[in-house]
């Protein structure tokens, strides 16, 4: 069976390509049309995570790379190449999108709910009926920040925390409506945040708590020099997120793939099963940015000019307040202890914040923090 992957130059493209390519002899990248060398970026991030050279060399004849817009129909291809590529297909993974928590509901829209409509259109014109493999996430459970979100939850009651969030639900909307009309099955894969401790290279794609450290860098570079600027966030001390290694979560949804789907919306929580403390992510941004974290029950009405830049991103600080907990039993009921991953702790994501060469200079995650507060 031939796969089709989008969003393959992406954080979990990578991973999910590499795993896809673990049992297929080749599979098609539809690449972001005019986002620079795809697959000179594909064969960097193999390089840089240790892949020999003779399977190296032989990547782009494994690859067939398709330039594709997931915002326009047809995915900008011409009528008969999109056929031709719907015709050619046994399964499409659906990884692309814009994870951009700050972004604009309209352009997100664009990306994540008109691209998934785009997809579904290349799945509904395939002669094999290709299933879809959709990658969402478990925040389209919106703005419930307690209690269980179940694997057969889609509600939009809640309302969300952000336009990211959103778009990620209405894409499952769309999804469910579609396999009720085709009468097509689709699996809809929900990873919680990812993390990785591969250090940041120039060449990798980004990840979210790399976004976040860079926001705060930036705001704290208003603040005065060489002191522990203080900072007070909306959070809960007793807080937690889930977060998840992306290589694991790339390996499980691979496997889930092959079970055979039950013809309609199978939906799967692919998170960790011990979450992570809010403080543990307080004490990572604090060593990292030099800052010192205050967790507040509400914000400050006299903000101080950092705390007024930080607020800027209310839709990330928000998830400071999170207690929610996913429930994955679909998951576990299939593959037991197996999905089991190791501990996401401080050191881990420390090691994938901090590039190799600043590992040993700079102060271990643990250390002191290194300045005096801010007078
Ligand atoms: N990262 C997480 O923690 C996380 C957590 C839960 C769910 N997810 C979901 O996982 C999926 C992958 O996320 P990621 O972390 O790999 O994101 P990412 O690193 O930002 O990668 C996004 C991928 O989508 C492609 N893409 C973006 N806009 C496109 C367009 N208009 N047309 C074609 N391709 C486009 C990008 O190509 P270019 O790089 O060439 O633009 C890239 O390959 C997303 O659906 C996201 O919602 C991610």
């Amino acid at each position: 069976m031939h796969v089709a992957l989008t969003g393959a130059t992406g954080f979990l493209g990578l991973r999910l390509l590499r795993r896809l390519l673990d049992t297929h002899r080749s599979v098609t990248v539809l690449v972001h049309a005019g986002s620079g060398d795809a697959l000179h970026r594909i064969t960097r991030y193999f390089a840089l995570t240790g892949v020999p050279e003779a399977a190296l060399a032989e990547l782009p004849g494994r690859l067939r790379v398709v330039e594709t817009e997931l915002e326009r129909p047809g995915l900008g291809l011409s009528r008969h190449a999109f056929q031709e590529l719907a015709d050619g297909l046994g399964a499409i993974w659906h990884s692309a999108g814009s994870i951009n928590l700050a972004g604009d509901l309209a352009e997100l829209r664009r990306t994540n709910v008109e691209g998934t409509r785009h997809v579904l259109e290349l799945a509904a014109a395939g002669r094999e009926r290709p299933v879809v493999h959709h990658v969402s996430t478990a925040f389209v459970a919106g703005s419930r920040r307690e209690g269980v979100a179940y694997e057969d939850e889609l509600d939009g009651a809640y309302g969300f925390e952000n336009a990211y969030e959103r778009s990620k639900y209405e894409a499952e909307v769309l999804i469910h409506a579609w396999s009720r009309e085709h009468r097509r099955p689709v699996v809809v894969l929900r990873p919680s945040i990812l993390v990785t401790d591969l250090p940041p290279h120039p060449e990798l794609p980004s990840h979210p708590l790399q976004v976040v450290e860079r926001i705060l860098r930036d705001a704290r570079r208003t603040a005065e020099p060489g002191c522990r600027a203080r900072v007070r966030l909306v959070g809960r001390p007793d807080g937690r997120l889930n977060l998840l290694q992306v290589d694991h979560a790339a390996g499980i949804m691979v496997r889930l793939a092959d079970r055979t789907p039950s013809g309609g919306v199978d939906t799967y929580h692919v998170v960790h099963d011990r979450d992570v403390p809010v403080p543990t992510i307080v004490t990572l941004l604090e060593r990292l940015v030099e800052l010192s974290v205050e967790l507040v029950a509400e914000e400050p009405d006299d903000p101080s000019a950092l705390e007024a830049l930080v607020d800027c991103y209310p839709d990330l600080t928000t998830y400071l307040t999170h207690r929610r907990r996913f429930d994955d039993t679909r998951v576990r009921t299939l593959f037991g202890s197996s999905v089991a991953s190791d501990r996401v702790d401080l050191d881990h994501l420390w090691s994938g914040l901090v590039p190799r060469g600043l590992v040993a200079a700079g102060p271990s995650p643990t250390s002191a923090l290194p300045s005096a507060p801010c007078a």
